[in-house]
């Protein structure tokens, strides 16, 4: 069965203390968990400690990296490596996120090469894609989405591309309230799935789990979450909000 992941994706939000507040009042919910079902915690990297801590004898809650640089180690002042987070116990980290994409200029060569650099330290790369307003409204989202897959992921083996999951983020819909409707969250997520199976046979692609973010909140979340090849969310606003975040783990098929 495909893992069902609800991801919060803080971003660069919250004091240590707020950190620790809503570790505290998030698991005061018991979320039952089934074998198939994690919880992902991508922090600051500086809060990473804190939410090992809060989240130490929790099966299934796992501590995520928000970013990384591709190098193992190096004179790369202020980055951190994926080995170094493999070395605190990080399990999946982020990679190709929106905000990186625009901000930082990360290119689909350099996730590629970030991608990598997380599967040899024994990782699980959270690999982010999709499209923003203007191609969405010309109708070119599926052929965006898929060049992105096809520069930063289709070096890699069968074996590989089952350890990647996929979040699939239109960016009109990130931070803005508007979410996709499920009915265009599944139609791209069935693409996304195809173009795997093309390449890589489609009993790979129905390993890969394929997460939905934009405006998840606990109000959509069940909703979202229930269509065919949506296997959870990468959830920022609302992953601030205990309540919300609880019920959207809960909202796991
Ligand atoms: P919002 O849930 O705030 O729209 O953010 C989505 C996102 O970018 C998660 O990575």
């Amino acid at each position: 069965m495909r893992k069902q992941i609800a991801a919060a994706n803080w971003k660069m939000n919250l004091s240590v203390s707020e950190a620790a507040t809503l570790f505290d009042q998030l698991l005061v919910t018991e979320h039952n968990l089934s074998a198939h079902q994690e919880a992902i915690f991508a922090v600051p990297a500086i809060y990473i400690p804190l939410a090992t801590q809060k989240l130490t004898g929790k099966n299934n809650y796992y501590v995520a990296a928000q970013n990384c640089y591709p190098k193992s180690n190096g004179a790369y002042t202020g980055e951190i490596s994926a080995p170094m987070f493999a070395s605190v116990g990080v399990k999946h980290i982020v990679i190709g996120h929106s905000e990186r994409r625009e901000y930082f200029g990360e290119s689909d060569g350099f996730l590629a090469e970030k991608t990598d650099a997380v599967l040899a330290a024994g990782s699980i790369p959270i690999f982010c894609c999709g499209e923003p307003l203007d191609i969405r409204e010309a109708g070119t989202q599926n052929s965006f989405v898929e060049t992105q897959l096809k520069n930063s992921l289709f070096h890699l083996s069968a074996e590989e591309i089952t350890k990647v999951v996929i979040a699939y983020e239109p960016i009109w819909a990130i931070g803005t309230g508007k979410t996709a409707s499920s009915f265009q969250a599944q139609e791209i997520h069935a693409y996304i799935r195809s173009v795997f199976a093309d390449k890589y046979g489609q009993a790979i692609a129905d390993q890969i789990s394929i997460l939905y973010g934009g405006s998840v909140k606990a109000s959509n979340a069940k909703e979202i979450f229930s269509q065919p090849d949506v296997d959870g969310g990468l959830v920022g606003g609302a992953s601030l909000i205990a309540t919300e975040f609880s019920a959207i783990i809960n909202a796991l098929k």
